[in-house]
This record gives structure tokens, C-alpha cells and sequence, in this order.
């Protein structure tokens, strides 16, 4: 048996979910130099940095990245730069980035530990929600991303990380408490509520803490 279909194997026995992708309302990405797949981390970041494929370069101060370890095994996905991250260039540096910092030290993470992106890379304006076609202008970066990363397990952090990556609009609340998975169930990912909500909602920690205790469990047993 190959090492990876033991690893489907695996998957398969913990009960990871295989999402099928449904049809959606964003544009499929375009193909010519929005990141192919020979494209390096400094390529991949430099097409990002010159990126005007949407309306939202007008606005950005500068591009938001990602940030971490290339050798990471958990990869956290958020929304979109708010009016912090545009300024500094790096995501989560606001207050709910503060918390999601202490969320990753609950489990025994640093911030250099994982790597952090968004699934947008520019801040919409008034940090209203990414449009389905600003994320499908950007979804060929964040593939690109975790094709060159390849963790070992994603979290998605929020209602609209959660919604682009697993193609669905189903509630948060349904979402989170179950492995999900992407890349023909290859790569699993969990759900948990973005750390905004939980500033806003702090009673929902004790569930996020949950959905934390699961991303450690599974990463120690997917760990070889
Ligand atoms: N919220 C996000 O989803 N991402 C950031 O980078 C900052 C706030």
C-alpha cells in the first residue's frame, strides 16, 4: 500500500468528511499567471504584491501575504485584511489577532509555528465581507499556498473562510464540532469561530476551545 492511500486509509477510519464541491455563484479562477503550479513561495508572493485582477487594489495599502512557517503543519485561513493587517502587511495583528494568538498558545503554538493567511488578500473597504468575485479572483493564491505548504491540517477560522473553502453557506454553528476535508479528502480542515465573533461573543470560547482540542489531537495523530 502507498503512503498515501494508508493515509486515506486513515482518514478514512477517524471519520474525516469528504466534501464534494457543489456549483457557486464565484467565477472560476483565472488560469495565465495567477500562480501555476510551478510557481515558488517568492513568485507566488510577488504575483500577490502585484495583483490588480480586482477592484480591491485600488483601495489597499499594501497586499497581506500570509505569514509563518513554509514547513508548518497547520495552516489557519481567515477572511480578508482588515484596516491593522492593510497597514502592517501581515494578517491578524489587530485585537482579534491578539486573541488568536493566545488561541494558538492554548494549544502549544507560536504564530511562527503555523502559517496564517486569508482567503482574500487585499482589505475590502469598511471591512465589509470579501464579494464571491473578489474570493474567486483570489482563490488561485490560497491554492497555490497550501499546495506549497501542505500542511497537515487546515483551520478555518469564521463564517467566510469556512464558506470558500468548503463551498457551502451553511451556519457556523453546523460547520464547526466535525472534520471536514479538501483536496479530494486529502488535506482535513476544521471549523471554528473567528476570533472578532468571539470578542464579541465571549461566551462561545468554550466551544472554540473545543474545536482547538481537536486541531492538537488530530495533529498528533497525523503526525508520522
Ligand atoms: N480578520 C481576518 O479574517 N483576517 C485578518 O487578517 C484580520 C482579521
Amino acid at each position: 500500500m502507498s503512503a498515501e492511500t494508508q493515509r486515506r486509509a486513515y482518514l478514512d477510519a477517524i471519520g474525516i468528511e469528504v466534501w464534494t464541491r457543489r456549483s457557486t455563484a464565484e467565477p472560476p479562477p483565472v488560469a495565465d499567471d495567477n500562480a501555476a503550479t510551478t510557481t515558488d513561495w517568492e513568485q507566488l508572493r510577488q504575483l500577490v504584491a502585484d495583483c490588480k485582477r480586482c477592484p480591491l487594489h485600488e483601495s489597499r495599502t499594501q497586499t497581506v501575504f500570509g505569514v509563518g512557517s513554509r514547513n508548518a503543519q497547520l495552516m489557519i485561513i481567515g477572511e480578508a485584511p482588515g484596516a491593522e493587517e492593510d497597514r502592517r502587511g501581515e494578517p491578524f495583528v489587530g485585537r482579534a489577532g491578539k486573541l488568536l494568538d493566545e488561541m494558538l498558545r492554548a494549544i502549544g503554538f507560536s504564530r511562527s509555528d503555523v502559517f496564517i493567511a486569508n482567503v482574500l488578500k487585499c482589505r475590502p473597504p469598511n471591512n465589509r465581507d470579501p464579494s464571491a468575485e473578489e474570493a474567486g479572483m483570489c482563490r488561485r493564491h490560497l491554492e497555490r499556498q497550501v499546495e506549497l505548504l501542505q500542511p497537515m491540517l487546515v483551520l478555518a477560522v469564521g463564517r467566510i473562510a469556512a464558506h470558500h473553502l468548503l463551498h457551502t453557506d451553511a451556519p457556523l454553528g453546523q460547520l464547526r464540532g466535525r472534520t471536514h476535508s479538501l483536496n479530494d479528502g486529502k488535506l482535513p480542515l476544521i471549523v471554528t469561530y473567528h476570533p472578532a465573533y468571539l470578542l464579541r461573543s465571549p461566551t462561545q470560547k468554550r466551544k472554540a476551545w473545543e474545536d482547538l482540542c481537536t486541531v492538537r489531537k488530530l495533529l498528533t495523530e497525523l503526525t508520522p
